[in-house]
Formats: structure tokens, C-alpha cells, sequence
């Protein structure tokens, strides 16, 4: 291996020098010089060119190669990933502390057998804890309380798979920087990566969230890997979502469901009427949509609740939808149904915390708005689904059709779409007159 040395590379305008300094010398960009390892001597550069000649090959004539894939045996996990796992492959997994990326980790090293677990968060005596509380007795599994990341690729010796928590804790002696600096996350991230595909295991890092809601250090970390798994949820309800942000081995935007129970995640695989509430009663202003998290159906709750307003400017407030959505819809249903809830203030709410961002939902929302505001409760049968044009006209969503069976399959015998009705003030007609 040629020698290597550290400098510290603008990423700018490419400027290199041996210390830090918190400006560019050459281009006066603040904050953009990173530590990088150089080859000394003998370099890249300084090496004569190879007189290889290479051949592009027909892609026709490459041996297609079936992937076996590993099951993680937890069922949202598999859906997640694609149906399992992919020899060598790299996940990001990224969320907010305390979401419980430790505790997926844990749970999944636990299923499977030689998983190595290496920590550099939390002691030994630490994990053992959240281990007991999961009843974990699996022996094959074994720990590590490392954060040198050239120790911990020594230690690589058949596991099954890896888990490193996390990649912000890790470090290299081949640079100075602190841990969690761009330079040594990429660099720690790219050694791992690299000892992972020779060795054909998987590995699972978890990666720490900036601020903004971005994983935290550089911007080649999403790159490299060829999965990222981002855990969302409210911390102060039980359920966990999880979303697959990018997959090369599967489809992006699938979704996990899961409940942070006291003895770790749960699986929901019954997850379509998760959001409604029980016993729901026929209640002004309450309709029952469906929304697709990634090719799964999910029944949501659309409540709105009307008063007449004190203001100049009624107030708008939207739980779960977005604001100007709602903007757009009430123009509509005051132009269209001539409703006039400009006097009015408006609330809008998604049961269940969850966050509606596709227009399917459109619909249901004008519906629940005008339940309110005539104080009329919507049949409980029915389900509303379809995007509201600005000219009042109802269009149909994507897998309308999937989504309408699944509603019927649960009980919501009746529903509302662009087949039955072309335009919001036929609905509220129908509906609520
Ligand atoms: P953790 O996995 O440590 O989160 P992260 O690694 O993402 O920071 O999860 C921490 C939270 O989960 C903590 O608030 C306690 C809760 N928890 C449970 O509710 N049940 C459990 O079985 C475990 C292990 C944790
Ligand atoms: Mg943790």
C-alpha cells in the first residue's frame, strides 16, 4: 500500500494544506476545508500509465446472477429492504435519538445467527440492559465496545452481519480529526464499506440527523451506500415508521410499520386501520380516506371542525395537511360549493399524528369541511378518495382501484370517487343535503 498523509482539501476549489484554518486561504470559503488522506511519493498521479487496453463487453451476454437474498425475520424489515437482505449490502439507517435505531439493531443481530454488534456509543454493561429488556439469548451474537474503525475491520471474521452504532463515533488513526468530522466519517464509512462487499456481509451503520432533518457529516455518505433507511415517528406516541429513502436492491418509499412496545419494536402487519379509531361514531365533520405508504393502503381520518370567526383573518390551522393544500381547497369549496368560510375559522386535523402529503386525500378533506360546516356526519360507510382540481373537478388518484377494494375488504362499503362524482358541489349535494 503506498504511504498516506493528511491534509486538509478545500471543497471549493480543491486548495490543499497540512493544518486547518477555518477560511480557504485561496477562495475564502468558510468551513470547507476537509481532512482527506493523500498518497505520498508515489502516488496515484506519479504512477505510469497501465498499457491495459480494455473491451467493453455486450451487456446481453452477462450471465444474469439470481441474488440470494437473506430474510432479517422481521417481516416490515424485509418489505423495507425488498424481501431481505443482499449479500454485502451497505444501510444507512438514519433518525432522531431516542427512536429506537439502537433497538431495531439489537433485535435484528438477535434474529440472525454470528451477528457482530459493534458499539461505540454505549458500554458493554449499557447494551446489556436494552439486551435484557428484549430477552435477548441469542449466544451466537457477539459485542464489541470499539470506535478505532482499523480494529474493528480486523475484527470482520465471519459474522453474518454487521452492525456499527454509530458512524459518527468512529475514527481513524490515518487522520487527526475529531469524530463525527466529514473527513473521518467518510473516511470511516468507506473503510467499512469497503471490508463489507469483499467480505460479502451485510452491514447496518447508523447515521445520526442534522438539525434540518439531513444525515449528519458529508454528503458522499448517502452515495456510498446502497441503502438508506430513514426512522421516523412521534417519540411521544408508539408507533415508528420506517421508509426506505433509497434502495438499489428494491423499491424506494416502502414503508415499515412498527410499535415501540416495552419489549422492543413490534411488527404491525395489520397496519390498514391503524389510524382510525376504534369505535368511530358518525360525528360532523369526520371522513375516512385512504392513503398509499408505499404500495400499501392505509385508512386515514380526516376531522375538520368549523367555528364562525372573531377575526379579520380567520384562522387556518391543518394538523397533517399542508397548509396552502388547505389554502387551495377552501377556495374552492367557497367558489364552487359557494360555502362562505371566510367567516369562519378552520381546524383540520389527521387522527393518529400521521402526515398526509398526496392529493388523494383532497376529497375527503373537502367533505369533512363541509360535514362541519352543515353539521352533518358523513354515512360511516363511506370512503372519500380523489385529488380536487381548482375548477371544483374531482380526478382519479393512483391504485384507485387497489385502494377502493381494500376499504371495501374493511368495512368502508361506499366509496367516494371521480366514478360516481366529477364535481365537489355533486358531492356535498349527495352527500350532505
Ligand atoms: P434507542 O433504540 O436507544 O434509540 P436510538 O438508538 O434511536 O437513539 O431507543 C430509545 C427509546 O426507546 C427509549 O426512549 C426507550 C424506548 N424503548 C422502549 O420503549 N422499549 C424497549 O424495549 C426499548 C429497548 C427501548
Ligand atoms: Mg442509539
Amino acid at each position: 500500500m503506498a504511504k498516506t498523509h493528511s491534509q486538509y482539501v478545500c471543497q471549493q476549489c480543491g486548495y490543499s494544506q497540512v493544518g486547518w484554518a477555518g477560511k480557504c486561504p485561496n477562495c475564502s470559503s468558510w468551513g470547507s476545508l476537509v481532512e482527506t488522506l493523500m498518497a505520498t511519493g508515489e502516488g496515484k498521479k506519479g504512477k505510469a500509465k497501465s498499457q491495459k487496453k480494455v473491451e467493453p463487453i455486450s451487456l446481453i451476454s452477462v450471465s444474469s446472477k439470481k441474488t440470494s437474498r437473506l430474510s432479517t425475520k422481521i417481516s416490515e424489515l424485509d418489505r423495507v429492504l425488498g424481501g431481505g437482505l443482499v449479500p454485502g449490502q451497505v444501510v444507512l439507517i438514519a433518525g432522531e435519538p431516542g427512536i429506537g435505531k439502537s433497538t431495531m439493531l439489537l433485535q435484528l443481530a438477535d434474529k440472525l445467527r454470528n451477528a457482530l454488534y459493534v458499539s461505540g456509543e454505549e458500554s458493554a454493561a449499557q447494551v446489556k440492559v436494552r439486551a435484557d429488556r428484549l430477552g435477548i439469548k441469542n449466544k451466537t451474537l457477539k459485542f464489541l465496545e470499539e470506535t478505532d474503525v482499523d480494529t474493528i475491520v480486523d475484527s470482520f471474521d465471519g459474522p453474518s452481519l454487521v452492525v456499527i452504532d454509530s458512524i459518527q463515533t468512529m475514527t481513524t488513526d490515518d487522520l487527526s480529526g475529531l469524530a463525527g468530522s466529514v473527513g473521518q466519517v467518510r473516511e470511516c464509512a468507506f473503510r467499512l464499506l469497503k471490508r463489507a462487499k469483499e467480505g460479502d456481509v451485510p452491514l447496518f451503520m447508523v447515521g445520526h440527523v442534522t438539525k434540518e432533518g439531513t444525515v449528519a457529516g458529508p454528503a458522499v455518505l448517502a452515495h456510498i451506500v446502497d441503502t438508506i433507511l430513514w426512522f421516523e415517528g412521534d417519540k411521544s406516541l408508539t408507533l415508528r415508521l420506517l421508509r426506505a429513502v433509497k434502495n438499489r436492491f428494491g423499491p424506494t418509499d416502502e414503508v415499515g410499520i412498527f410499535e415501540m412496545e416495552d419489549k422492543g419494536l413490534l411488527p404491525l402487519t395489520n397496519a390498514e386501520k391503524i389510524f382510525l379509531t376504534k369505535a368511530r361514531a358518525e360525528v360532523p365533520g369526520s371522513v375516512v380516506s385512504s392513503i398509499l405508504q408505499g404500495t400499501r393502503p392505509l385508512l386515514v381520518e380526516i376531522q375538520s371542525l368549523i367555528v364562525p370567526t372573531k377575526m379579520a383573518f380567520p384562522k387556518r390551522v391543518a394538523q397533517g395537511v399542508d397548509a396552502r393544500r388547505l389554502e387551495m381547497l377552501l377556495a374552492v369549496l367557497i367558489r364552487r360549493c359557494g360555502l362562505p368560510l371566510y367567516e369562519y375559522d378552520v381546524f383540520v386535523n389527521v387522527a393518529g399524528g400521521i402526515k398526509v402529503v398526496e392529493p388523494a386525500a383532497d376529497l375527503a378533506i373537502i367533505l369533512s369541511i363541509a360535514s362541519s360546516f352543515f353539521d352533518k356526519p358523513v354515512a360511516k360507510s363511506v370512503m372519500a378518495l380523489g385529488e380536487v382540481g381548482l375548477l371544483g373537478e374531482v380526478r382519479e388518484v393512483v391504485a384507485e382501484e387497489k385502494r377502493v377494494k381494500e376499504a371495501k375488504r374493511l368495512g368502508f362499503s361506499r366509496p367516494v370517487t371521480q366514478k360516481e362524482i366529477k364535481y365537489v358541489n355533486e358531492v356535498v349535494k349527495k352527500l350532505l343535503r
